[in-house]
């Protein structure tokens, strides 16, 4: 394209291209600092787009491109198939889509690396070259593989639980050795294709033999582990095409997703290790089928019953969780919540970080049913406020407020920061049954004589709420 351009640009064009970049750098930056926030997450995310744009525009300058023909098939196919997934995709199944994204981005990058490979003589390619070729098919297969494992464990393609040999934590790791070995000996002989070809194929069986012994209810933070492996394998492309973009770009991916790794386990109080090798949980949480303990009685409650004790409340805390995004209960929790403060009620929202399925799975949700994000409120700083409150509505949420994280060493979530709904006066939950979720555990709030359960399917129950409380209008 740049053959369009006056001559005197042309000269400085690889100036102004690594210019740009910088700037589309910036926007990289400033957008994700504002993902931050559910106020400036929108922003965040345009600008981000932006940056791309930039960046993909000005790649489109660069001298070495040969033919538009495929880029544009390229741009046209992806964005179709981009645009239809984003929209049909549902809210809950979010994570599925994530790991199908990071598992093409680790296979674009492995195939991008091995296209500049194949197009120079190896015996031309400097050693620093050769290493991030290497690395990037490595990474990018691993990623490619294991993402498509994770997409089949969550779509239930591929049984949940844990799927090992005898001893596949360690075979894992020789042949994990054995790759970097391989990543060495093609450094050192890059024109001897035999090793080039067993690292690539090897690297594709370690994405898979790593992930199948995960248990399913633990590849939300798998898939966050593999989106920071997708922008590393990203990073060693841009090493290897000479890219400053591609490399800064996949560096953000790869400390991003690495930090949103490790804010994950801190907040089920596990470590990376621990989800690595360690089974926990279920498969998904209980179905709607399993019981709780037969010996315990617990207090039912209706929907005129909670519509009267939150229209006299001064102060109501929703705590959302899974099952509100299962349920798609969100536009119907915000009309229970503007129809009570009508009534002169206080009405927050408590978010506990890894309520739900993904990062911001809540924020995400009552985002989208309009809910103001000023009565959104971190754990940190809900906690607090349950000892002044009244009712506290828990809407398909279980682990996040179960109290076995404080009381029962021993449990699988004894250390996990909790919302402490048993401060507030009553709390009332809504879920179809007494059945566990993600940590398979049964949880002793049912029981407490401060609690009562609202059995159905949240949307469902909120639907009555609602109108037996303008009933009491
Ligand atoms: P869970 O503990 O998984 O409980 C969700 C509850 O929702 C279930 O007990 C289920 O009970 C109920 N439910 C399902 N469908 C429903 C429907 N249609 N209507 C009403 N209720 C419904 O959810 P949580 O409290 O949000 O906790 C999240 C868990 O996921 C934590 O253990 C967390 O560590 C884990 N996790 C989270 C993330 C992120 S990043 N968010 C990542 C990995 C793991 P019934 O079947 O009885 O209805």
């Amino acid at each position: 394209m740049s053959h369009f351009l006056p001559e005197a640009i042309q000269g400085a064009l690889p100036n102004i291209i690594q210019l740009i970049y910088l700037i589309a750098t910036g926007f990289f930056i400033v957008g994700i600092k504002r993902l931050g926030s559910p106020a400036t997450a929108r922003s965040g995310n345009q600008l981000a787009s932006i940056g791309m744009l930039i960046g993909i525009v000005v790649t489109l300058f660069n001298q070495e491109i040969v033919s538009f023909g495929f880029i544009i098939a390229g741009v046209v196919l992806g964005t179709f198939i981009g645009t239809f997934a984003a929209k049909k995709v549902q809210m809950t199944a979010m994570p599925e889509m994530v790991a199908i994204f990071n598992g093409f981005g680790g296979g674009a990058s492995a195939l991008v690396a091995w296209g500049e490979f194949a197009r120079v003589d190896p015996a031309l390619i400097p050693v620093d070259g050769l290493v991030t070729t290497g690395l990037s098919i490595l990474i990018g297969s691993i990623t490619f593989t294991g993402s498509f494992v994770a997409f089949g464990k969550l779509k239930g393609f591929i049984g949940g639980g844990r799927i090992a040999l005898p001893g596949q934590n360690i075979i894992n790791l020789v042949l994990t050795a054995v790759a970097l070995a391989l990543v060495g000996w093609f450094t050192v002989d890059p024109e001897y294709m035999v090793v080039f070809w067993i690292l690539f194929a090897l690297a594709l069986l370690i994405g898979i033999l790593t992930v199948l012994p995960i248990g399913g209810a633990d590849m939300p933070v798998v898939i966050s582990l593999l989106n920071s492996y997708s922008g590393i394998a990203a990073s060693m492309a841009g090493f290897v095409l000479g890219n400053n973009l591609l490399i800064i770009s996949g560096a953000l991916v790869g400390a991003a997703g690495l930090i949103l790794t490790n804010v994950m386990c801190k907040a089920m109080n596990r470590t990376l290790l621990n989800v690595l090798f360690g089974a926990f949980g279920g498969d998904d949480g209980g179905g709607p089928g399993d019981s709780g303990d037969g010996d315990k009685s617990v207090q039912k409650t209706f929907a005129d019953d909670v519509a009267i004790q939150c229209s006299y409340a001064n102060k109501v805390i929703v705590v959302p969780g899974y099952g509100l995004a299962v349920a798609q209960a969100q536009h119907v929790i915000k009309e229970v919540a503007g129809l009570l403060e009508k009534k002169g009620v206080t009405v927050k929202y408590g978010i506990h970080p890894v309520a739900g399925r993904m990062p911001g799975h809540m924020n995400v949700l009552l985002a989208e049913a309009d809910v103001p994000y000023d009565q959104l409120y971190d754990m940190d700083e809900i906690n607090p406020e349950f000892k002044s409150t009244d009712v506290v509505l828990i809407i398909g949420a279980n682990d996040v407020v179960n109290p076995a994280a404080k009381t029962a060493p021993g449990s699988p979530i004894y250390g996990m920061p909790i919302l402490d709904v048993e401060d507030a006066k009553r709390t009332i939950i809504f879920k179809r049954s007494l059945s566990t979720g993600y940590a398979g555990i049964d949880n002793e709030l049912f029981y407490s004589e401060k609690n009562q359960m609202f059995f159905g399917d949240a949307k469902d129950s909120l639907q009555e709420l609602a109108a037996s409380i303008k009933e009491l209008e």
